[in-house]
Parts: structure tokens; sequence; C-alpha cells
């Protein structure tokens, strides 16, 4: 039988990204020997620094240049001196749209041995994944500044829904939801987006009635990040817009610990193009250089691109290593979670437990 291999493009990026990209990257190859595969890693230095340096953050081929890779395994882009849209319109926005990595999935569970920040929550009630749309919606470059200067000056940003749009990244949601509890919920803002929302909600119905087995209940986004931190436990699956799944995104996260453990998947589905994965958090520039950031989420988004690949043993046994460290007091842990650990430690000891 021929030995499995997997080609992954590197990208550490900016600040933190390159400490925890080569902590989970000693992870996920301990996983892989464990379970008799390899990886063939490629490191891409594309980053805010290469931003200040040659006046971009990729070269113009570098979706030509990842396309032939399995995935594309991500650290964060952004630091201080570069405009935050420079580093995503740059590198991150591209890579989503060029390679039609509609669903971002977040994960949102909070793990035995994580504090949440909200009371009287105990591992296990809070479990749900939000599904973000990834490619289109609120955030477009179309629009622009007319009469710039003059007393008249104004400023327009127009989102775009497309059918194709809506539907496919619906349909993710709930057919994602068949693997676990049988609920979406949809984030809407219907009674203030007069056209898109609307049509949002319309396509959202039609999806619906193709799954009658599976429970479907919309909610105005404002009040729904209220029940995030009210009620957690109702909910499965969420399916947002990009604008909505970016915000809901990180405060699902955010209830369920530190941002640092947190982790993201950019995903094709049709596996037509590489997806994407990366922790939640960014750069963390007020942490960077300093070897001690959580390397959790980003170890976590590898085992999600485990998963991804078909190596979904490789993929428990790092997930249940994480969990394994989570709740043991005693395990090295990072200053976000309480601890006095280095990022190579706390990585060194998910990668003992595998
Ligand atoms: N996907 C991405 O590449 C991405 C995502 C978010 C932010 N950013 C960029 O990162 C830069 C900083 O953004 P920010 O400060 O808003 O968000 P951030 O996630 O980088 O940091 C927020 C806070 O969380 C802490 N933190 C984040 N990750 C941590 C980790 N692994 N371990 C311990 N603590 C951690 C940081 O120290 C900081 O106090 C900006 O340039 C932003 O654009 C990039």
């Amino acid at each position: 039988m021929k030995a499995r291999r997997y080609r992954i493009a590197v990208i550490p990026g900016d600040g933190i990204g390159n400490e925890v990209v080569p902590a989970a990257q000693h992870v996920l190859d301990t996983a892989a020997r464990r379970f008799g595969f390899s990886f063939e890693w490629q490191t891409f230095d594309w980053s805010c620094e290469r931003y200040t340096k040659v006046g971009s953050m990729m070269p113009s081929d570098g979706l030509d240049q990842l396309r032939p890779f399995d995935a594309i395994f991500l650290g964060a882009v952004g630091f201080p001196g570069v405009p935050d849209h420079v580093s995503l319109w740059g590198l991150l926005l591209p890579i989503r749209r060029g390679f039609e990595q509609y669903v971002n999935l977040r994960p949102v569970r909070l793990l035995r041995g994580v504090e949440s920040p909200l009371r009287d929550r105990d591992a296990g009630s809070i479990d749900f994944c939000v599904v973000r749309e990834n490619t289109e919606g609120e955030y477009s470059d179309v629009g622009g500044v007319v009469d710039a200067g003059a007393p008249t000056e104004r400023v327009t940003q127009t989102a775009i829904f497309t059918k194709r749009g809506c539907d496919r990244v619906m349909r993710y949601a709930f057919d994602l939801t068949r693997r676990r509890r049988h609920h979406v919920t949809s984030a809407t803002k219907s009674n203030g987006l007069v056209h898109s929302m609307p049509y949002w909600d319309s396509r959202f119905d039609a999806i619906a009635a193709e799954y009658p087995d599976v429970t479907a209940d919309k909610y105005h986004v404002d009040i729904l990040s209220a029940h995030f931190v009210r009620h957690p436990d109702w909910f499965d699956v969420v399916v947002a817009s990009n604008l909505f799944g970016d915000i809901l995104s990180d405060l699902g996260p955010a209830i369920a610990g530190s941002i640092g453990i947190a982790p993201s998947a950019n995903l094709n589905p049709e596996r037509e193009y590489p997806s994407m994965f990366e922790p939640v958090h960014g750069s963390a520039p007020d942490i960077a250089g300093k070897g001690i950031a959580n390397p959790i989420g980003q170890i976590a988004s590898g085992a999600m691109m485990l998963e991804h690949l078909g190596e979904s043993e490789a993929a428990a046994a790092v997930q249940a290593a994480i969990e394994k460290t989570l709740s043991d007091p005693r395990a090295p842990r990072t200053a976000d979670l309480g601890g006095r650990s280095s990022t190579r430690d706390a990585a060194d000891a998910i990668s003992g437990l595998i």
C-alpha cells in the first residue's frame, strides 16, 4: 500500500503565528508518525513583514503556487504599521475567495478545565458550531467615496448576496447538523437590512424545506448575540452571513474560554481547491516574540485539517490530547489560561500524549 503523504503549504504570517505554527507542526508530525502517514511542509514567508519590504503580502501568482497543495496551514496576519485592510485584502480574502472556501467553520465547545466567563457553565454545556459565509455578503469591494472633500461627500459599501452563495453555505450547515443534533439557527436582520436579509431568510426557508428532519429557526443577530451569552445551550449549528458570522464566531469562542484555544477552518467542501486551517486569534502583537502564546488554537486547527484530510483517528487523538492537558491542572498551560508555561512546553505536553 502506498504511504500516505500530505503536502501542506504553511503560512506562519506575523507575530505569534511564527511561534504557534511551528509548535503545532511538531504536534502534527507526532500524530502522523503514530498513525502511519507523513507531512511534506512547505513554508511561505507571506506576511506584513514581506509587505513592508516588497510592497505586497504575497506574490502575484500566490494562488497558483498554493493550488497544488492538499491544504493550507495558516498562523495569523496583521501587524502594527500595516493597515488591517491591507493584510486582509492582500492575503486572507484572495485565498478564501479564489479557492471558494465558502464555509468558515468555527466549533465552539467549553472544554473541561477551561473556565467560561459565563457564570455556572460546565464543560459540555456549550457545544455548537458557527458556520459563516466566507466569500460574499457584506464584505465586498463594491462602493466608494463620491465627491471627496466636497460638502456632499458620501460613501457607499454594497453588500452582495447570491442565490448560489446563500444556498451552498446553508446546505453545508444543514448537512453538518445531521451529524450532530439536527438543529440549525440562522442569523438575520431583516428588520433593518430590508433587501439583503429578507432574501437571506427566503433562501433559508427554501433550504430548510429540503431537510424536514432538522429543526430550523432564526433570530435577529442582536438578540442572537444576547442568547449566545444567556442560553448558549440552545444552539447546535448557527449559519450566518459574512459580517454577522465574523462577529458571532468571535463571541462564541469568547464564551467558551480563551480565544487562544479556538480553531477554525476555511473549507472548500467540494475539494476543488485546497482548504485553509487557522486559529481564530490574530497575531497578538502585544505578546509576540515572548514565546508565551497559547498554541492550542493552532493545534486544534491542525486537528480540523487532519479530519479534512481523512485522518480521523489522528484528528481524534490530537483533540483528545488537547482535552486531556486542559483538564489536568498539573499540565503545562500558558498565561492566558492562568499558567506560566511557554508555547513550546504547552505543545510538547500535548505531543507527549499522542
Ligand atoms: N485570521 C487572522 O489572521 C487574524 C484574525 C484576527 C486578527 N488579526 C490581526 O491580528 C492583529 C491583532 O489583532 P487583535 O489584537 O484584535 O486580536 P488578537 O487575537 O491578535 O489578540 C487579542 C488578544 O488576545 C490575546 N491572544 C490572542 N491569541 C492568543 C494566544 N494564542 N495565546 C494567548 N493570548 C492570545 C492577545 O494577546 C490579545 O491580548 C491585527 O493586525 C488583526 O488584524 C488577524
